[in-house]
């Protein structure tokens, strides 16, 4: 699958430099207002009472801060961070090598954790609940199993899909925390204070319209403002305005609402070619050339969320706010 600057994937060369831009503290992090006020809350009450804070589940789509929320949570509640991922626990061994490394009160942020392997969640009950392991010695009729205590700790859990997660484990988490897209005037506040970490001039005009085409997404925010600021300073004197902001976004191909040309050619092949659907996601994905499952995953969501398209029981549909996009008629049925 070709790479796309309006991802919501966090790609390799940027991870080092995300890392930089984070916030640490939650006074710090901008949006997601209703999950910041209930951790808020949560991290209070557990330092007040001495105690580890209960386990947190963060879920929602990809680039919205779910890893800069479990490295805030570690700060705040004043521990250290251990950071692992699903599909990189492959045995109950690497697991019990983690928990039993931790110190007492320390967060363990398990990434992807949908795609933890069923044998690896069964070891991660006991250790959720009564901070405990019970691993197996020897083979045959000789095994035993021995119980291993281990010290008090946070799991904060990420994942972009709840629903994979299976309900025993989810059932495990106190604290569930469901992040949304942002808002324009959030990104706009994102871009603002990461030009300032990157010691670039912005207007507010530019921010808003960088703010406009992001998707919702921070990660996608930061990720247009480093193209735009490359632009400045090699078209310009290095700050942005809103001329040279419009000129280098256009050059990157992404439209007014944050479109590229694959969902250009997604829209435009259901209208032109099925006279805007109702059509099935199997037709258009063999008239486009693209894998249903992809189209479904990675391309609907975001037009999905903004009203572009629908899914209704015959199939998918493209609304009016389209054509209107497009600058065509809205055909009349
Ligand atoms: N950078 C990326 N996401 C952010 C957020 N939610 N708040 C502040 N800075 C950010």
């Amino acid at each position: 699958m070709e790479e796309r600057i309006i991802s919501g994937e966090v790609n390799e060369q940027e991870i080092s430099l995300e890392q930089s831009l984070r916030p640490q503290t939650l006074k710090q992090y901008i949006g997601q207002n209703q999950v910041k006020g209930n951790l808020e809350v949560f991290i209070k009450a557990a330092k007040l009472r001495r105690e580890t804070l209960d386990h947190v589940l963060l879920y929602g789509p990809p680039g919205l801060g779910k890893t800069t929320l479990a490295v805030i949570i570690a700060n705040e509640m004043g521990v250290n961070i251990r950071t692992t991922s699903g599909p990189a626990i492959e045995r109950p061994g690497d697991l019990a090598a983690i928990l039993t490394a931790l110190e007492p009160g320390d967060v363990l942020f398990i990434d992807e954790i949908h795609r933890l392997p069923r044998s690896i969640e069964e070891v991660l009950y006991p250790a959720m609940e009564d901070f405990c392991l019970d691993i197996v010695i020897g083979k045959g009729p000789t095994a035993r199993s021995v119980r291993l205590d281990l010290p008090p700790f946070t799991l904060v859990g990420a994942t972009t899909r709840a629903g994979a997660l299976s309900a025993p484990l989810r059932d495990r988490f106190g604290v569930l925390g469901r992040l949304e897209y942002y808002n324009e005037d959030e990104l706009k506040n994102i871009v603002k204070r990461t030009a300032e970490l990157f010691d670039t001039e912005i207007d507010d005009q530019s921010a808003g319209e960088i703010a406009r085409r992001a998707r919702g997404t921070p990660r996608i925010a930061n990720r247009l403002l480093r193209r735009v600021r490359d632009f400045a300073q090699v078209k310009g004197d290095g700050s942005i305005n809103l001329n040279l902001a419009k000129e280098a976004l256009e050059l990157l191909q992404v439209d007014r609402l944050g479109l590229d040309h694959i969902d250009h050619k997604l829209l435009k092949g259901i209208i032109e070619k099925f006279r805007g659907g109702p059509v099935g996601l199997d037709t258009i994905a063999a008239s486009i050339g693209e894998e249903a499952e992809t189209i479904e995953d990675v391309y609907e969501p975001y037009l999905l969320q903004i009203g572009f398209l629908q899914r209704t029981p015959r199939g998918r549909l493209v609304t009016p706010k389209v054509y209107h996009h497009f600058g065509m008629e809205v055909p009349t049925k």
